[in-house]
């Protein structure tokens, strides 16, 4: 019984043997991928806090974060000794060079060891070759250290996901936990140009060994190895487009442009507005209807121009709710956009709820000589400020994106002034979904707060010293810069408090502070930050999930739990660059089969 038990295994093993030459195809592909990312990531600063760029202190580059944090005065007596050293950025582009041409070429293993070193020998990486380091070809040695580390790296995420889907924690966690040790011998090496040495990989590959061996042992058959492989594989694939996407020019533009579909459907709607008269009456009736006022009813506020966005957001709010009739929705939409959005309000029911659209440039309290952002916005020098980036080839991006030139981005603000009558409201963004009923946030108690917002500084160090700059004695002297951040999104807003701390009056104060914009750069949230700072309230993050617009790792289950997931980031579930994992969730709450919606589509 034993022997033949024993025979039975070693045909196992044979078998497993045979599929693990193809599935070091799988892991060769694999590492690539993972170099590419790797290579991306060093270019760009996406992905994880831990690894967040910076220009690198007397050198014209960028490091990661971590890598001077962890080592600084080394960082310095390299600096001095050797300037030689590549940087971070040069490593980088010259190890994703080489990957892509790698991935194009043959993906057979015994032709790949030739070819491993010919991208490096082309003529086409000879302007590289100065300043690259031997890591660069210590990483790609079939020999080195770096290598076998990366591989083994590859096949220890693999099972961090395997292990993961059978619930062993416990097996995931120690992997992920070497994993990261890996990686940081790797920058290191990287960081000081040397190769790895074998007593500081030998710990490292054997305990990773040992693990992965205890992952195969666990029943986890190879078969299911090489899908999760290949799915692996396509979500790196997936993942170096989207640092591309993030972090070029394009990415920013293709974000900010009106794709043709939504273009198609404002223009079919806007006609609907301007040839029916009957609904120009039936909107100007709904102006004064009560339930708008009524504060026993749930009040919700969306600023925006893109009627597909809200649509979804309504549509997921009101199918979450336990009681939609019960809802009330204020839009605030531009002149250019206004008609559509009114028709397409007025064309489809949303469960009984109540919408009012209002528009932006009806609200003639909201002139220069009351807003200071409206006069700031209208400044031709702060204009070509900010939408000069198309022009500006690398340099501050994010800070010069013509969305903050929108006033509709900026009436979050002025909430109490647009609804004088109400006493609470949850703002939402238009990136959002709503998953739950979201009612309860009217009965959570703010303590005397006028924001209830989730925090971010909790995984992702967003505190104040990351958005206000802390050198000016007018931020240092009031603010504390490890104080936390929160996200703008879905946030609580009583408006009584509001009025009574003169959260608006503090908004137009700091925003008169920065007319020169040394204080802050970008967007709404520093403004925010200052004018609501010791009036918010932490809300349990479940509430509002972030990062789906960028962040191609958010645990399914922390999204399932969501009430509201945020598409902060450049790809946006209507673009055609949406991540693909989280488009479906935003979908959904879009009518697919509304002929409009699909004569632009194909159109
Ligand atoms: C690698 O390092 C050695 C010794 O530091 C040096 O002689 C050699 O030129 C380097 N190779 C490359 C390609 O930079
Ligand atoms: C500008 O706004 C202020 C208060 O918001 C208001 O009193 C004033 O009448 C407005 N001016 C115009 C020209 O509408
Ligand atoms: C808000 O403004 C009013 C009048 O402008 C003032 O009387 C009040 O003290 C201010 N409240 C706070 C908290 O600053
Ligand atoms: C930060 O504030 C200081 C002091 O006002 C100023 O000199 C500096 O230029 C500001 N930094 C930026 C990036 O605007
Ligand atoms: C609202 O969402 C539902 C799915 O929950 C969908 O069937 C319906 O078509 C959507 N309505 C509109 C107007 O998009
Ligand atoms: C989708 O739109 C079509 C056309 O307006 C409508 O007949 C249909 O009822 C809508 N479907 C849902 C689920 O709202």
């Amino acid at each position: 019984m034993n022997g033949s038990k024993s025979v039975q295994k070693q045909v196992t093993e044979k078998k497993e043997n045979e599929e693990w030459i193809g599935l070091g195809t799988a892991i060769a592909v694999a590492s690539a991928g993972a170099l590419i990312v790797w290579g991306l990531s060093s270019l760009f600063s996406s992905g994880s806090d831990a690894d967040k760029m910076m220009k690198a202190p007397g050198r014209d580059s960028y490091m990661r974060r971590r890598d001077f944090e962890n080592h600084p005065s080394g960082y310095f007596r390299d600096l001095r000794g050797n300037r030689k050293m590549c940087s971070d950025r040069l490593c980088g582009s010259s190890l994703c060079f080489l990957c892509f041409s790698y991935l194009r070429g043959s993906l057979k293993m015994r032709r790949r060891a030739a070819e491993y070193r010919r991208p490096v020998e082309s003529a086409e990486v000879e302007d590289f070759r100065h300043e690259k380091s031997n890591f660069t070809e210590e990483i790609l040695s079939v020999t080195s250290f770096a290598r076998q580390l990366g591989e083994q790296m590859i096949l220890a995420k693999a099972y961090v996901i395997i292990a993961k889907e059978h619930n062993n924690l416990q097996l995931a966690w120690e992997l992920s936990s070497k994993i990261r040790s890996c990686q940081l011998l790797l920058s290191k090496a990287a960081m000081r140009g040397t190769p790895i040495t074998l007593d500081e990989a030998q710990p490292l590959v054997g305990s990773l060994s040992s693990l992965i061996y205890k992952a195969q042992d666990a029943h986890y058959d190879i078969a299911t190895t090489i899908m999760t492989m290949k799915s692996h594989i396509q979500a790196l694939e997936e993942r170096a487009n989207a640092a591309t996407v993030q972090s070029t020019a394009f990415g920013q533009l293709a974000a900010e442009a009106l794709p043709k579909n939504l273009h198609c459907l404002n223009i079919k709607l806007t006609s609907d507005w301007l040839r029916n008269p009957m609904m120009q009456v039936v909107a100007k009736e709904k102006k004064n209807y009560p339930r708008l006022v009524d504060n026993n009813l749930y009040h919700f506020c969306i600023f925006s121009d893109n009627v597909l966005a809200i649509s979804a957001v309504v549509n997921s709010t009101v199918s979450n709710a336990d009681h939609p009739k019960q809802l009330v929705f204020h839009i605030v939409t531009n002149g250019v956009s206004y008609g559509a959005i009114q028709a397409w309000f007025l064309a489809n029911d949303f469960k009984g709820s109540t919408i009012e659209v209002q528009n932006i440039e009806d609200f003639s309290w909201l002139n220069i000589s009351y807003s200071p952002v409206l006069k700031q916005l209208q400044d031709p020098e702060y204009r070509t400020y900010y939408s000069e980036a198309s022009q500006d080839p690398k340099g501050e991006m994010k800070f010069r994106n013509p969305k903050y030139l929108s006033l509709l981005n900026h009436l979050r603000f002025y909430i109490p002034e647009i609804y004088p009558f109400l006493e609470k409201v949850v703002f939402l963004d238009d990136d959002v979904v709503v998953q739950k009923d979201l009612t309860p946030l009217f009965s959570l108690d703010l303590h005397g707060n006028v924001n209830g917002a989730v925090e971010t500084c909790l995984e992702a160090f967003h505190r104040y010293y990351k958005y206000l700059n802390f050198s000016n004695p007018v931020i240092s002297s009031k603010f504390d810069p490890q104080a936390c951040g929160w996200a703008f999104g879905m946030n609580v807003f009583d408006l009584i408090e509001w009025k009574k701390a003169n959260v608006t009056a503090q908004y137009h104060f700091w925003q008169q502070q920065n007319g020169d914009r040394t204080l802050w750069k970008l967007g709404t949230l520093p403004p925010g930050l200052l004018s609501f700072y010791g009036l918010t309230e932490p809300l349990d993050r479940r509430w509002h999930v972030l990062g789906l617009g960028y962040d191609m790792n958010i645990d399914n289950r922390l999204i399932e739990s969501a009430a509201v997931i945020h598409y902060n980031g450049n790809m946006k579930p209507w673009l055609k660059l949406a991540i693909g994992r989280y488009k479906p969730l935003w979908e959904r709450y879009v009518n697919q089969s509304h002929p409009y919606v699909q004569d632009c589509a194909t159109s």
